[in-house]
């Protein structure tokens, strides 16, 4: 038997709250948002480094790839309870146990529908054959580990009786966490802080749990939804780093967090987030997603420090607060800024990189500064924007069985527009010329040539990384298969090049996907 999580806070009487990070499966459920083996453990060590109490690193019957990501995090991370996702089923929860036994603090999370909706057609059970099921669930899970999650899904269109009665007998099996997650993003502040009163209050064994917020954003109220489930006794935060998650996606770690932050004289809770990493961590879950950051996003995009109008920008001048109630630093964005350009060495590079929140390993680094002189060479001012387009494309890239390797394209008013590609499939270098209604149709045709594949493009969308005709392309690809699908970038001078690098991305994506999913369609060679 393993130590429980090491929670401070026991019950509502004490403010301090617990974080409960779960970009790594719900925000890896978000349609798109695969992240490979390594990517997974890159954003664990940093959620644990930026001190989040306890990482969901995945739902380990899933697929293999599942499981061997948590338990690999589950071995890694220093601080953090490492838990794992499954369903009421005997075998979801001994492989979750598995998964996470290494853990410093393993965690079981496991969870069933409670709302008749759910209950009725999606489990088809009668509610009191889902009322064994809990028991028998968190038993079984309590009895691999101490620390023990149970969630009632689709909790809050949970009729309030029967999940009183569901939450009693969960802490009786063993749970020590309750969750009561807005599954489908309905509720309201008001409603969720009041299910979260009545439930504590009717419930007996009430005290032997913490209980716990999981929003999604459907009506784009996860974070106000989230702050309320505090107000009603809620002691854990069930969040994900840029709000990514299944839909909508879920509450924005970074938006909770600076909001108790920023808001401690009404809402006076604590927690251990380092919250100068939270740019940082944006950053990082972006380039490992490719998903882009909308630019007026709270706290972590682009715009949420720039001030345009000269009446805001005269306030600024005079005294920041009049119009910041946050300063950029507080969220890991520093003011001082090194100006790179041709002349920067290795070391300079290497301290932009930092203070832009990237840390690469030697042979990343030196691929990331080769990319940049190139960049210098071909770009008179070479802008923070210019340098993250650049090494979340080299992250984004890493590692890739299919990489462009040549590029040239004809277009022009006299069709038809021609695309010559070589690609280097696993060491192999092939070429093929295509013709296209339009070079970028030109390029995907040749890829289609060279390697054949069914999935279909969903997005083609190319946006300006700087201002200025040389400014970098950073070009995203959806591509869809079998329902599933992935998105991925590429950014260069040339929209063109950045076209197929993000195409190829997409397909690499569409690769390893399928790889967790049906590992025996890998075994056809490279082909998509
Ligand atoms: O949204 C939800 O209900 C979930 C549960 C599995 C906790 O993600
Ligand atoms: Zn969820």
């Amino acid at each position: 038997m393993t130590n429980p999580s090491n929670p401070p806070a026991t019950g509502s009487n004490s403010n301090r709250v617990i974080i409960f990070d779960t970009t790594l499966r719900d925000g890896e459920q978000s349609p798109g948002a695969t992240m490979t083996f390594e990517e997974k453990l890159e954003v664990a060590d940093l959620l644990d480094a930026m001190g989040v109490d306890v990482i969901e690193a995945g739902f380990p019957i899933a697929s293999d790839g599942d499981f061997e990501a948590v338990s690999a995090i589950a071995k890694r991370v220093k601080r953090a309870s490492v838990a794992g996702l499954a369903r009421a089923a005997i075998k979801d929860i001994d492989r979750c146990g598995e998964a996470v036994r290494h853990a410093v603090r393993p965690r079981i999370h496991t969870f069933i529908s409670t709302s008749p909706l759910h209950m009725k057609y999606k489990l088809q059970k009668d509610p009191e054959e889902v009322l064994a099921m809990i028991t028998a669930q968190c038993s079984r899970a309590r009895n691999l580990v101490e620390d023990v999650e149970w969630s009632a899904e689709d909790g809050t269109r949970t009729e309030i009786d029967f999940l009183c009665r569901a939450v009693e007998l969960a802490i009786k099996a063993g749970a020590t966490t309750i969750n009561i997650p807005d599954t489908v993003g309905y509720t309201v502040p008001e409603e969720y802080e009041r299910i979260f009163r009545t439930v504590r209050e009717r419930v007996p064994n009430s005290d032997k749990a913490i209980f716990s917020v999981h929003c999604h954003n459907d009506l784009g109220l996860a974070v106000a939804n989230t702050l309320a489930g505090l107000n009603g006794g809620a002691r854990q935060i069930e969040c994900t780093i840029n709000g990514i998650g299944e839909r909508a996606g879920n509450a924005a770690l970074e938006e909770v967090i600076m909001a108790l932050r920023t808001r401690a004289d009404v809402m006076p809770y604590v927690n251990n987030i380092e919250t100068g990493m939270l740019t940082r961590a944006s950053r990082l879950v972006s380039a490992v997603t490719s998903f882009p950051v909308q630019y007026n996003k709270a706290i972590v995009g682009r715009n949420a420090f720039a001030h345009e109008s000269g009446i805001h920008q005269d306030g600024m001048l005079k005294n920041a607060q009049t119009y910041e109630i946050m300063t950029p630093e507080s969220v890991g964005v520093s003011k001082t800024s090194l100006v790179m350009g041709k002349h920067s060495g290795r070391n300079a590079f290497r301290s932009k990189l930092k203070e832009l929140g990237y840390e690469l390993g030697e042979n990343a680094l030196q691929d990331a500064f080769n990319r940049f002189k190139d960049l210098a060479d071909r770009k008179k001012i070479i802008y923070d924007e210019d340098i993250e387009a650049l090494v979340d494309d080299e992250i984004g890239h890493a590692g890739e069985r299919i990489k462009v390797e040549a590029l040239t394209v004809i277009a022009g008013t006299m069709g038809p527009q021609m695309a010559t590609l070589t690609l280097d499939i696993e060491g192999n270098h092939v070429t093929k010329q295509a013709v296209g209604n339009g070079p970028v149709d030109a390029i995907f045709n040749a890829i289609h040539a060279l390697v054949p594949h069914t999935a279909t493009l969903e997005l083609y969308q190319v946006h300006a990384v700087t201002q200025g005709t040389d400014a970098q392309a950073e070009v995203s690809v959806r591509l869809s298969e079998a329902g599933k699908s992935v998105t991925a970038k590429g950014a260069d001078p040339d929209t063109m090049v950045a076209s197929a690098r993000a195409y190829i991305a997409a397909l690499n994506k569409l690769m390893v996907k399928r790889q967790k999913t049906k590992p025996e369609a890998m075994s056809g060679g490279a082909t998509a």
